[in-house]
């Protein structure tokens, strides 16, 4: 915080508006008294509003940066792991080894969930979408611990910090196994947290199945590519929905909800859905010029980010983890690899795109690995959510830390002014 202001002339009265720093980033004008003096601010998509003051994650997008806790997200990804980045989250700091046992060894423990929760699969069709299955679940998760939640208690903050974080596969898992009516598998003690959800996913339920280690460390290195972004449109509306001092495994399904559609986590899935449309390489340049076409509302999926005009951090490793994960499954010749690669050429070179900063973003490459793992299209963004929880609860636990303000945006109304009420028969 400084001493420094900004001078807004609104009807020619001059408001002093104090200016703040963070540690990186703009400056942001603190806008919070303008309503004392009979004015909003107007900013759709909230484009140019800092919503909250954070510590945990920095984006500079034109530069291409991720920070958690400071650390740059390709070192995250490629030195330490989910866990690590879990309790980073939580905690500010990167654990010691001890830590990270105890803090792994807690997890285990609660990945488990009620032998009730079979009955809400069951409610669902076999074909229901799995966001669907999930958002509900959250709201089982509510009822089943709403009793034991104490918002003000940082200490139960934190097990449900934990809960969130360790049930999430286990949810995840039973709404694969149950599209295809598979047994549910429970969690092992012996397994680590990306280990634990190949073997509930796609295990044979005996009790030393193997998991095979590259895919786990692709799965473990997608988690933590999710694990947070600031204030994104789901982990805002987590805070928003937190903000009202409700349950927060509520919060959590809200944030779920938000993550589906595909201008955010839902691109994965339509990522894979628009290559296998496109089918073959010769029929890239249709697409391309249908994306550039503005009466036509299709947007090439993958690329393009509200925040990043330059190359997405996550891309890069993402796409690093792609090409490992291809050879080891022998799947490099797969037709649509070839289509994806070509896309991506095209569009980087294409000055459309790079006038406009249209750089792949990270789900441009996570469905390729997560489609070679054998995880249906479908569950692409169930993916997403199970990396973004820590994301979601680290920022509620944050938010609930601090003075708490109900999330109460104004608006500039354009409806009719006040008029009379006119009777039916006479309209
Ligand atoms: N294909 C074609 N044109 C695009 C695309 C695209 N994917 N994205 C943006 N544009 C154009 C847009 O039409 C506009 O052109 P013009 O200036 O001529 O009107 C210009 O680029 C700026 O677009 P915008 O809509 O103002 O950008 P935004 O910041 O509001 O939207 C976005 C960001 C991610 C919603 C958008 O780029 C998009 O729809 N991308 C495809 C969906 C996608 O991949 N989403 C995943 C984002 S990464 C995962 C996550 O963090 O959630």
């Amino acid at each position: 915080m400084t001493d420094r202001s900004a001078t807004l002339t609104v009807n020619g009265n001059n408001i002093e508006l104090p200016i703040h720093s963070g540690n990186l980033g703009p400056d942001v004008v603190d806008v919070a008294k303008l309503t004392s003096q009979g004015c909003f601010t107007y900013d759709p998509g909230f484009v140019s509003t800092a919503a909250c003051e954070s510590k945990l994650t920095y984006i500079d997008g034109d530069q291409g940066i991720l920070l958690h806790g400071g650390y740059p997200i390709d070192q995250l990804a490629e030195q330490s792991s989910h866990m690590e980045v879990c309790y980073l989250l939580l905690n500010g700091e990167l654990p010691s080894a001890e830590q990270l046992a105890a803090f792994e060894a807690e997890i285990n423990a609660e990945m488990a969930v009620d032998d009730q929760f079979a009955n809400v699969y069951t409610a669902f069709p076999r074909d229901a979408h799995p966001m669907a299955i999930l958002t509900s679940a959250f709201g089982v998760l509510a009822a089943r611990y709403h009793s034991d939640i104490d918002n003000n208690d940082p200490v139960s903050r934190r097990k449900v910090a934990m809960q969130v974080i360790a049930k999430t596969p286990t949810l995840a898992a039973m709404g694969y196994r149950y599209s295809k009516g598979l047994d549910f598998i429970a969690p092992r003690a012996d397994l680590n947290y990306a280990e634990n959800f190949l073997n509930m996913t796609f295990g044979d339920g005996s009790p030393d199945a193997k998991v095979n280690p590259t895919l786990a460390k692709a799965m473990d290195r997608i988690f933590i590519l999710h694990a947070d972004h600031e204030q994104n449109a789901s982990t805002s509306t987590v805070r928003l929905s937190g903000s009202t001092g409700t349950n927060p495994f509520a919060a959590i399904a809200a944030g779920v909800t938000a993550l589906w559609g595909p201008s955010h986590g839902g691109a994965n899935e339509a990522v894979l859905e628009m290559l296998n449309e496109i089918g073959d390489v010769s029929n890239i340049d249709t697409f391309i010029d249908r994306a550039k076409d503005r009466d036509d509302p299709f947007r090439l999926m993958g690329f393009g980010h509200r925040v990043y005009k330059n190359f997405d951090p996550r891309a890069r490793v993402m796409k690093i983890s792609a090409d490992e994960v291809l050879k080891e499954l022998g799947k490099e010749g797969e037709p649509l690899l070839a289509v994806a690669k070509r896309l991506e050429r095209i569009a980087i070179e294409d000055s459309y795109f790079a006038d406009r900063k249209l750089y792949p973003n990270v789900d441009f490459y996570s469905g390729l690995i997560l489609q070679a793992i054998g995880i249906p299209t479908a569950m692409f963004t169930v993916i997403f959510a199970l990396g973004r929880c820590p994301g979601w609860i680290a920022h509620w636990c944050e938010m609930m830390a601090g003075p708490l303000k109900i999330g109460r945006p104004r608006q500039l109304y354009t409806g009719p002014v006040q008029r009379d009420y006119v009777n039916i028969d006479k309209r």
